[in-house]
């Protein structure tokens, strides 16, 4: 899944199935249940199906632990691992040091506005929201510190088009494993257009742990998770530089590892 998740290359079979998005790692889920031998050749990002996707999210509960999978426990850690995270970027910005608050900012793929309310509006002025599934934006709607709402997958958000902007943060989280890997590059390309000088797109997703370095579709939300060599392939496809990355530490055993990657136009 594209949210907290057991690694699917390391699944104790005597453990009861977690709940969906948090995702686990790789390990427990790949090999039997993820990868049909009929579709086995198939690029993982290939099967992703936009429709099943949102068909499974809007049923899933307007909750933490209902956007974290079943793990509402993580979000405590990997608040303060993206806060941490942040400081140390603007603690080296020229443009965006600490102290003044951001002008603008987007969470995007946001759920239930998670990282809004605990981290975005505390370090921008304004949070746009861009969550595809309306019961999750119903819940962070008039919230403080939250600016425009846009129902809309990030495959189908055009801010560039439509005069938005310019952000100075653009946070993806647990959300690009949705996207088909050229779906991905348009998307961050589109984003470099609308991103304010010295300002930071931030993706932190599951990292696979697939034994053969592959990334691994999951017919749960229809999402894939990649691997680090992926991510950073795509960025580089995308024109971006990679400024700053970092392992969320403290993530529960058996769950995927998270990775921060922080990125900037070349
Ligand atoms: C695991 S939740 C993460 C939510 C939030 N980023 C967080 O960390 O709390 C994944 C979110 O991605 C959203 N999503 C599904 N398809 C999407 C798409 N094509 N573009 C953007 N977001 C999508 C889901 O509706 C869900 O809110």
């Amino acid at each position: 899944m594209s949210s907290p998740k057991r690694k699917s290359y390391e699944l104790d079979s005597a453990e009861p199935e977690p709940s969906k998005k948090t995702k686990l790692s790789s390990d427990e889920e790949s090999e039997a249940s993820e990868i049909p031998i009929s579709n086995a050749s198939a690029a993982p990002d290939s099967r992703i199906d936009h429709k099943a996707a949102i068909a499974y999210w809007q049923g899933t509960e307007a909750t933490v632990s209902g956007v974290l999978g079943g793990f509402p426990e993580v979000s405590r850690v990997d608040i303060q691992g993206s806060s941490n995270f942040l400081a140390k970027l603007r603690r080296s910005s020229k443009r965006h040091p600490p102290g003044k608050k951001l002008r603008r900012a987007a969470d995007c793929g946001a759920g239930i506005g998670r990282i809004t309310e605990g981290l975005l509006s505390q370090v921008a002025e304004v949070v746009d929201i861009v969550e595809p599934v309306e019961s999750f934006t119903d819940a962070v709607k008039g919230k403080p510190g939250v600016g425009e709402i846009f129902n809309v997958g990030l495959e189908a958000w055009h801010p560039d088009r439509d005069g938005l902007g310019p952000y100075d943060l653009i946070w993806n989280q647990w959300c690009v494993g949705q996207l088909t890997d050229v779906q991905l590059v348009d998307y961050l390309q589109r984003m470099v257009l609308v991103l304010s000088e010295g300002g930071w797109i931030v993706v932190k997703e599951n990292l696979s742990n697939h034994n053969l370095g592959e990334d691994v579709f999951d017919s749960e939300d229809s999402s894939v998770t990649r691997t680090d060599t992926k991510f950073r392939e795509l960025f580089g496809k995308a024109g971006l530089k990679l400024v700053s990355t970092e392992l969320q530490r403290g993530m529960p055993k058996g769950l995927y590892p998270v990775r921060a990657y922080a990125l900037q136009p070349r």
